[in-house]
């Protein structure tokens, strides 16, 4: 099989690209490597997929649809998982549009070359954010997603209608994944385990809003990217194949928890500035991921305690510190 995945420089986009270079299949990457994070780290991660003979990468913007286009023409691409995006729930209280641009005309092109190469499957990234206030724990794919809180959720809200429509109209396959707060090696630096654990080493306070007393379901990278995988290798059976489903821990955690996971990690404490709820911050997160169980074996295998230890390893070694 030759895999498209957009957003191959990300996070998750590199971890899901080492488990498929795994198996016989090629993986294709996309990334405009844009500098929303240290770009250093996007170039590091493509550096070490390159490592990798069935590995081919192109700079692209989601925007260059002809571009885009082509490179799938000429890849004979049959799968495209498509985790490109503009990341991130606060910066989209400053920089609206560079979520519209990336994660609504992005997907739109996305989209539109899987209709006409015929792709077999599109697997998007979705998020837990589109769930909102939500009360109705553990959160389950049937809750109502109708009113997102932030710009970021209604982006990701409006993907999973736009390909609901595409899977009717062109019948073309297309899966949802809501990811909930992934988290690991190589993780992203504007996200809570990066920033506490450089700050805690570096002597600086940190910043914990609400007091740390959101809860998430952090989850485990490798869980995340095991999950896209099973659902790779299942084919639908339905005729108008759409489908949603969470990917998530199950098992949610206080971020104050999590925090002194990471003090004892590093045996430090931390010096903490409190600040206040942030508007579009969702107090609490918990998935059931019921519907990915029975529909393929999922089983997350990382605990929080396991994971972040894995993360300040990774951390240690890559910024080289005793
Ligand atoms: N990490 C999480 O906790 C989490 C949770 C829920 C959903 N998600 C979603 O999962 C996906 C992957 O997230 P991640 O954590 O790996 O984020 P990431 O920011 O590390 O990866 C996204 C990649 O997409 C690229 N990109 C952005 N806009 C682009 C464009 N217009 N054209 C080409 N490339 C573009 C970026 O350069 C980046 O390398 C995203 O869609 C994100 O919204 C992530």
């Amino acid at each position: 099989m030759n895999i498209l995945i957009t957003g191959s420089a990300g996070f998750i986009g590199y971890h899901l690209a080492l488990k498929i270079l795994k198996t016989k299949s090629n993986v294709i990457g996309i990334d405009n490597v844009n500098n929303y994070y240290d770009t250093n780290i996007k170039k590091n991660r493509i550096k070490k997929l390159k490592q990798h003979k069935k590995f081919f990468f192109y700079k692209i913007d989601l925007s260059e649809y002809k571009k885009l286009n082509n490179i799938i023409k000429k890849n004979n691409i049959n799968i495209i998982i498509h985790l490109a995006a503009q990341a991130g729930v606060r910066y989209s209280i400053d920089q609206p549009r560079a979520y519209f641009k990336s994660n609504l005309e992005g997907f739109f092109n996305v989209l539109e070359v899987s209709r006409h190469n015929k792709i077999k499957h599109l697997i998007y990234a979705s998020t837990s954010s589109v769930y909102g206030d939500s009360k109705k724990f553990p959160l389950n794919e049937k809750n109502t997603t109708d009113f997102p809180l932030s710009f970021y959720a209604a982006t990701k809200k409006s993907n999973e209608v736009m390909a609901h429509s595409y899977s009717y109209i062109y019948k073309l396959p297309c899966t949802g994944v809501r990811f909930f707060t992934v988290y690991g090696p190589f993780g992203r630096p504007d996200m809570a385990l990066f920033k506490f654990t450089k700050n805690i080493i570096n002597n600086k306070s940190i910043e914990l809003y609400n007091h740390g007393n959101h809860l998430r379901d952090f989850t485990y990278v490798d869980d995340i990217v095991d999950g896209i995988y099973l659902l790779i290798k299942k084919q639908s059976k339905k005729t108008i194949p759409y489908e949603i489903f969470n990917i998530g821990n199950g098992n949610p955690k206080k971020l104050l928890d999590y925090l002194k996971y990471i003090e004892k990690n590093l045996n430090k404490t931390s010096k903490i500035k409190n600040l206040p709820l942030q508007i579009g911050d969702i107090i609490k997160t918990h998935s059931n991921i019921n519907k990915i169980k029975k529909y393929t074996g999922y089983k997350p295998k990382t605990d929080i305690k396991t994971g972040i230890g894995k993360f300040i390893e990774w951390y240690k070694d890559y910024y080289k510190i005793n």
